[in-house]
């Protein structure tokens, strides 16, 4: 297994651009079944999930015909299997995007159920919950569900939590279901937008997207998807802490501002300087970090996926912090690897109480879950010393390339087989 060496103390400085966004393109792959055809989705991030995704189409039946320079083409023909195998669900939750699809198509659908993960339980019961509202037989047996629909019909849906992949999904069960559907408390992330606007493009009826209430009329069949991906709001946002932490002055391209609006205010109140353009986010740190209190909630709040890193910041904050989590049960795994670099931070329950230190020391870390091994990275960036961080295949599920990207911008930093 890979693991990542860092030497840090070395401030930051130079250019770096985003890829695109992985939580944008899975359920974009996903949609691809609801379609008959070539689809082509360009600006595709190489990252460890998207290859999963890909391998559960093929395994229901799509056929990849190229999959270079961040585009891909995939013809859904032939996508005549309802069946998502344990091995490849098991390794990646979001595989449960093919259920609302799988049932639209086929009318039936077999995908082994998540396994929890490290940051939480995660169930999908108000994706089950929703799908069954809309006629599907639902079934779990053996760690499947198993679903069964002549044609879904159009309902009203109330989400009793919001939820990305949930809203996501019963949007691309809707579009091809008889009637219209109405989503109540849906997700507004971008990633959901996008999905909406893209089958907007080849035929659905969805309007609502981005606030509380996504209304969809069903049709009868989609064209094929062609669309390019937009930047990773998740990787500029930590990119953009990665510049703040290292006290260095980075320029982020090829970003949406709009997108990291919270993660830009957080950074500004911690004494950060950040300035915005078009499409570009310089970043300057300062000596002095100011400790400043945190609270996740789903978009347009601040970003649960970014907390883990914002964490990193706050341990090398003047003061103390308070950081509460409010989406995720667990998702503090990172609290325990940055504490034995020296972190001062005590937890209870979904609130973490951070006393910044003066320094940092690097250390041997394990990493856990995707976003707490980029904090242990920011972390060990700006810590003294030496960290070997381990199980960084945690970490290429989500972004691409990311020691690549940190050596571009003068952190000592490289992978050993
Ligand atoms: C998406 O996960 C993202 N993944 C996650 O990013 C992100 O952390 C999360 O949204 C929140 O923003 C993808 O988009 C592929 P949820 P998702 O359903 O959809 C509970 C990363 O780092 N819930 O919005 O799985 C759930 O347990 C990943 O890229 C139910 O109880 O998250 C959680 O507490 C990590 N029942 C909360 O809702 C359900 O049926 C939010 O989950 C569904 C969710």
């Amino acid at each position: 297994m890979d693991k990542i060496v860092i030497e840090g103390g070395t401030p930051l400085n130079g250019t770096v651009k985003m890829s695109g966004a992985k939580n944008a393109v899975l359920p974009i792959l996903a949609a691809t079944l609801l379609t008959q055809g070539r689809n082509i989705i360009k600006g595709v991030p190489k990252v460890r999930d998207v290859a999963t995704m890909i391998k559960l189409l093929e395994d229901l039946g799509a056929k990849l015909e190229s999959y270079s320079n961040e585009k891909i083409v995939i013809d859904t023909s032939k996508a005549d299997n309802p069946e998502a195998p344990y091995d490849l669900v098991s390794t990646m939750r979001a595989s449960c995007l093919v259920l609302g699809p799988l049932l639209a198509r086929l009318g039936k659908a077999r995908v082994s159920l998540p396994g929890g993960c490290a940051i939480g339980e995660r169930p999908i019961d108000l994706h089950i919950k929703g799908l069954e509202a809309m006629g599907a037989k639902i079934t779990l047996e053996q760690g499947y569900v198993q679903g069964k629909a002549d044609r879904l019909k159009g309902i009203q849906f109330y989400f009793d939590t919001v939820s990305v992949t949930g809203t996501a999904n019963l949007i691309m069960a809707a579009v091809l279901a008889e009637g219209e559907t109405i989503l109540e408390n849906a997700a507004k992330e971008p990633e959901v937008v996008f999905l909406a606007d893209i089958l907007n493009q080849v035929g659905a009826k969805i309007s609502g997207h981005g606030t509380d209430i996504i209304t969809i009329q069903g049709t009868s069949s989609l064209k094929p998807i062609e669309c390019t991906i937009f930047p990773d709001r998740i990787e500029t946002g930590t990119f953009m802490i990665a510049a703040a932490i290292t006290k260095g002055d980075v320029t982020i391209e090829n970003c949406n501002p709009q997108h990291v609006e919270p993660i830009t205010l957080k950074l500004q109140e911690a004494q950060a300087d950040v300035e915005i353009s078009k499409n570009k986010i310089r970043v300057k740190g300062k000596d002095i970090i100011d400790s400043v209190n945190a609270k996740t909630h789903p978009y347009p709040g601040f970003p649960t996926d970014i907390q883990a890193q914002f964490m990193a910041l706050m341990t090398l904050a003047q003061g103390q912090s308070i950081i509460v989590e409010t989406v995720f049960e667990n998702r503090f795994m990172h609290v325990a690897e940055l504490k034995r670099m020296g972190a001062d931070i005590s937890l209870d329950g979904h609130t973490a109480i951070i006393k910044g230190v003066k320094s940092l020391s690097g250390a041997p870390l394990m990493a856990t879950d995707l976003r707490a091994s980029a904090s242990l990275v920011l972390a060990a960036v700006a810590a003294k010393g030496q960290s070997i961080i381990s199980r960084v295949y945690h970490i290429d599920r989500g972004y691409v390339g990311i020691e690549k990207k940190l050596s571009k911008l003068g952190a000592q930093i490289r992978r050993i087989k």
